[in-house]
């Protein structure tokens, strides 16, 4: 099968923002308190009732996005709860219904699409609110015995229905839709240590019907892996790969989606965030196998990034602006890495980025002939390389011989002041 249209751009970009927003925002105790706290739809309504963020702002949220070199976004149209962030024509349970009252995708898409960035909608198959979706081992009323006296007045075919009807009028309202991402099917699952009674997955979606009604309506598009068929790409979820994912032995294309702070939703009360050193490692190392990083931001229900969440994007755009030459169109090198460093490769330009610190010499396998010009990608000043695998440079490195092709670059011993110091080489 030919690859779809969009591939070779989504693998360019690279690096792109997941937003997580919706009623559990509100609740700011993470977007799976619904099934964590069994609550029945009554005291859930409570954040129908209150949602109104008065602070939203798509151009900044676009705009942070932007300046933290984000090249696309994916964002929630609705969540396991079943709450619509769109104008839906197929349920109350939607945005326009609540106190604030307005659409708030369709401004969204508009903001991205003015910076050029791509444009990815999430979408649960799961859903908490619907009236025809059967009971299961994740559903908030899986105990609840009224619910369950009931249950077998639940049809699936009836959600089914819904389900494909919202999708059309996703994929028919806002224009070029780059990818759709949907979550999750959990035939066999296995949640907290127990198997998942009542699981689902393609047959219950119509994955198939689903899938061809998606690239009906948008030719182009991208549908990730989570229908319960294989999709455009995979997405490896808070764990990176140790390399380059491959599926029946050939290259296939993915996408790690990583939080924050380990929840997906605003979770006031969870400080346990990752730096932006340490995501900036994982974007390299996403890129130097070959991967897309999608980078979670769960906003306030007030419709704003979190003042940390904020300072992390910044910091991160902070290297991005000197660095992103080894990242957009960049992918893996063939050439192996020293010790603590990663490769990323873009045609003739190889990008050595130095996790660690490597003293005054970096040795560089098989590197000693392919070399033209090396400088340091913040401020474009030469490094100056010998090639220990001849002479060793001061008579204190004749032990430390290196393999013939080897080439030494001469690092000065103090490290410059950036996230991640990269080496750009020029190979003949
Ligand atoms: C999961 C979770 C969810 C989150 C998603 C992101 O499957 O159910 O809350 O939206 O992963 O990858």
């Amino acid at each position: 099968m030919a690859e779809p249209a969009g591939l070779d751009l989504f693998r360019q970009r690279r690096f792109g923002l997941f937003v997580h927003f919706g009623l559990y925002s509100l609740g700011a105790r993470n977007e799976w308190m619904r099934h964590r706290e069994r609550t029945p739809d009554e005291r859930y309504q409570r954040y129908f009732d209150h949602f109104c963020p008065d602070r939203f702002d798509p151009a900044d949220w676009v705009a942070q996005a932007a300046a933290a070199g984000m090249r696309y976004a994916v964002v929630t149209t609705k969540h396991h709860d079943g709450f619509c962030l769109w104008d839906t024509a197929l349920t109350d349970f939607q945005v326009t219904n609540t106190p604030w009252g307005r659409d708030l995708i369709g401004p969204l898409v508009g903001a991205l699409r003015e910076r050029d960035l791509g444009v990815g909608l999430y979408h649960s198959l799961l859903d908490w609110h619907h009236p025809q979706f059967p009971l299961d081992g994740l559903h908030p009323l899986r105990d609840d015995p009224a619910a369950r006296a009931a249950g077998d007045s639940r049809d699936i075919a009836g959600y089914r229905r819904y389900l494909h009807g919202q999708v059309r009028e996703l994929l028919t309202r806002y224009g070029q839709i780059d990818q759709l991402w949907f979550d999750f099917s959990y035939p066999d699952h296995v949640h907290e240590g127990q198997r998942v009674w009542g699981g689902k997955g393609a047959a219950e979606w119509g994955a198939a019907e689903l899938l061809a009604l998606a690239r009906e309506l948008q030719p182009g598009i991208l549908v990730n892996d989570r229908l319960g068929l294989p999709g455009d790409f995979v997405t490896p979820e808070q764990y990176q790969p140790a390399a380059p994912l491959r599926r029946d032995g050939r290259p296939v294309p993915w996408e790690a989606c990583q939080t924050l702070n380990g929840s997906w939703g605003y979770d006031r009360d969870n400080h346990d965030y990752k730096s932006a050193d340490l995501l900036l490692r994982m974007l390299v190392d996403t890129v130097s196998k070959d991967g897309n990083l999608l980078l979670n931001v769960g906003p306030t229900a007030r419709g704003e990034f979190d003042p940390v969440a904020a300072g992390i994007l910044a910091e991160i755009g902070r290297w991005m602006r000197r660095h992103d030459r080894s990242i957009y169109g960049a992918g893996p090198s063939s050439f192996v890495p020293p010790p603590d460093a990663r490769y990323t490769q873009r045609g003739n330009r190889l990008y050595l980025h130095l996790f660690a610190w490597p003293f005054d010499a970096v040795h560089l396998p098989m590197l000693a002939d392919r070399v033209v010009y090396a400088q340091f990608l913040h401020d474009a000043s030469e490094v100056q390389w010998v090639r220990a695998d001849l002479a060793p440079p001061t008579p204190a490195m004749v032990a430390d011989l290196q393999p013939a092709g080897t080439l030494t670059l001469q690092l000065p011993n103090r490290r410059p002041d950036v996230a991640i110091p990269v080496v750009e080489l020029f190979l003949r």
